[in-house]
């Protein structure tokens, strides 16, 4: 019998390779795979030398089932975290088929030949998106669902297919993550996000600013209804994030049943305050521009980490000055990315 292992699908991404990292250092064996669709072969490398073990890696796609089944066949696979997916709001708006085939489609697959391999303990990625614009703060994991664009419905269509899955066959065991909104890097300065195209996210767009790619931020809105007239979001450091996967595996493979819990600090941060924080972690003035609201935006959003806690015994550590300064020390080792 091979050593019990975890499957990580969307292995390169951001918050997979992140998660990767942490499964390595926690003694995991480690199959990873990813179509490269967003990401860098480089980074498989990069994870290893930080864990200073190595990985199984497979190129491959979610929506390929027979490639999925040999892994299975293959390892001892006893779980999945399933990252894999794409991920931008507007781009979603513009090929909604893309995405419905990706995130919804791909998930089926990888589903599907779960039941058949019998593997049944998975995480899923999820995301603050799937509470539209909340009534209140902070947000708990019992307000109410919506979707405003294509990306916010796959989520949402994903949680209730799993919910629907849980209904059938009690055997899965199944948690459902929802960041808020990820940021930082690992420590290393080795891996990080690298967006592929213009930054939509806030924190990637600052350091690209800080590191002279872009010439200034501009800040959508000046009018909500906060603290300085600029949008409040719950950042979270991505090697939180990553730990909240190994609490929820390990949760997984202790108790039957199935849950949904919140990935955040509990705490608000305006636009500009994440400016000021990134200027005084980088040394370096960040240009800004107010002008209007961008469209789809909500004013304020952040976690009720408590089910968090009390479920996984898992909170955040990491304040927004280390979100910062290791976003900034990944951005300027890698100014151009990998
Ligand atoms: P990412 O784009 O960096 O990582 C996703 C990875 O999945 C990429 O490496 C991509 O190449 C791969 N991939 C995409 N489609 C695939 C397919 N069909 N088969 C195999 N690999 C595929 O994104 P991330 O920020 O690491 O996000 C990971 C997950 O978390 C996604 O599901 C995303 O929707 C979700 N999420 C992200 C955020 C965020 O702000 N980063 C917030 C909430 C939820
Ligand atoms: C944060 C704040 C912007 C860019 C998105 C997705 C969500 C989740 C996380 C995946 C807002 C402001 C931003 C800029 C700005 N992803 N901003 N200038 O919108 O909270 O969430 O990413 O699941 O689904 O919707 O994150 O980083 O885009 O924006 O002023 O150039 O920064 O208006 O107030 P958001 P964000």
């Amino acid at each position: 019998m091979t050593q019990p292992s975890v499957l990580v699908t969307g292995a390169s991404g951001y918050i997979g390779s992140h998660t990767c990292v942490c499964l390595l250092q926690n003694g995991w064996h480690v199959i990873g795979i990813d179509n490269f669709s967003n990401s860098s072969p480089n980074v498989i490398r990069r994870i290893e030398q930080i864990a200073q073990r190595s990985m199984s890696f497979h190129l491959a796609d979610i929506r390929d089932s027979s490639a999925i089944s040999e892994l299975c066949r293959q390892q001892n696979i006893t779980a999945v975290i399933h990252f894999a997916g794409l991920k931008s709001v507007s781009e979603s708006v513009s090929k909604p088929l893309d995405y419905f085939d990706n995130n919804v489609c791909g998930s089926v697959t990888l589903l599907r030949v779960l039941q058949q391999e019998g593997v049944r303990q998975l995480v899923f990625s999820s995301s603050a998106t799937v509470y539209g614009e909340p009534n209140t703060v902070p947000v708990t994991e019992d307000a109410p669902t919506s979707a405003t664009n294509p990306y916010g419905r796959s989520k949402l269509i994903v949680e209730q297919m799993l919910s629907d899955l849980i209904q059938a066959d009690p055997t899965w065991r199944i948690a459902t993550l929802r960041y808020f909104n990820p940021v930082g890097a690992h420590e290393s300065g080795l891996i990080g996000e690298d967006p592929r195209d213009i930054p939509n996210n806030l924190m990637p767009f600052i350091a690209q600013v800080a590191v002279g790619r872009r010439h200034e931020l501009r800040v959508f809105g000046d009018d909500y209804p906060t603290i300085d007239g600029s949008g409040v979001r719950d950042y979270i450091h991505v090697m939180d994030l990553a730990r909240g996967h190994l609490a929820a595996l390990h949760r997984l493979s202790t108790h039957a049943g199935s849950f949904t819990v919140n990935l955040g600090t509990g705490r608000g941060i305006s636009v500009l305050q994440a400016v000021a924080a990134f200027e005084q972690a980088s040394g370096h003035t960040i240009p800004t521009r107010r002008v209007a609201r961008r469209s789809g935006d909500i004013a304020t959003c952040y976690a009720s980490p408590a089910r968090a806690a009390a479920l996984l015994g898992w909170q955040a550590e990491y304040d927004l000055d280390k979100m910062c300064t290791d976003h900034w020390r990944w951005q300027r080792n890698n100014p151009d990315g990998y």
